[in-house]
């Protein structure tokens, strides 16, 4: 398989924008922003996300024995480009909070997923995070979406996606 075949196609899958949080023995936080995150098992609640091997979080997050998913809203755009930037504080900004867990979380963010390690697969270049879910956080704020390499919302005017409603026109938002 060639590999831009493949995140070409990939790319159109599209996703949801999440930021991962853990605090390690220190106190000090980690996250990232994903895409991979996918829920799992309902017996025992199970989820996944992936991190790529050579994250300078892969680390705290491999050994962490919990963590919080913040599933990031409509409006979160910019939290979502800064917990993906290199080298930076990703918590500089003041935005997260304790939330689940007493672990770092977005107040404004449409879910949390707050989860215990339940263990971490080898996979290629990527490691899979595996967390037995043991709390939740949710509201019906439209979420933020990625899909062709760019990030997207749902059209201005229209409700927040509940249980049967139907689909909703995406509208790309610029880059
Ligand atoms: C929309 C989006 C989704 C991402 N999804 C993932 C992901 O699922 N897994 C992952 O390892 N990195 C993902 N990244 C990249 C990380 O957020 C981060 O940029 C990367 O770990 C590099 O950080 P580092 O320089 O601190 O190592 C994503 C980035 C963006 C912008």
């Amino acid at each position: 398989m060639e590999r831009t075949a493949l995140t070409h196609t990939m790319a159109r899958v599209p996703g949801p924008v999440t930021v991962v949080t853990t605090a390690d023995g220190t106190g000090r936080r980690w996250g990232f922003t994903a895409n991979s995150f996918t829920s799992v098992s309902l017996d025992p609640p199970l989820v996944l996300v992936c991190l790529a091997k050579t994250a300078s979080t892969h680390q705290a997050f491999t050994s962490a024995g919990r963590f919080l998913v913040n599933v990031l809203a409509h409006d979160q755009e910019a939290v979502a480009r800064r917990f993906a930037r290199s080298g930076a504080d990703r918590f500089a900004a003041g935005n997260m909070a304790p939330c689940e867990l007493g672990l770092p979380g977005s107040p404004g963010a449409c879910a949390r997923i707050a989860c215990t390690a339940h263990s971490v697969v080898d996979a290629g270049d990527h490691s899979v995070l595996l967390g037995r879910v043991v709390d939740t956080y949710a509201d019906d704020r439209a979420p933020l979406v990625y899909h062709n390499r760019a990030f997207a919302r749902p059209a201005a005017g229209t409700p927040a996606t509940g249980a049967g409603e139907p689909l909703k026109v995406l509208h790309l938002a610029d880059w």
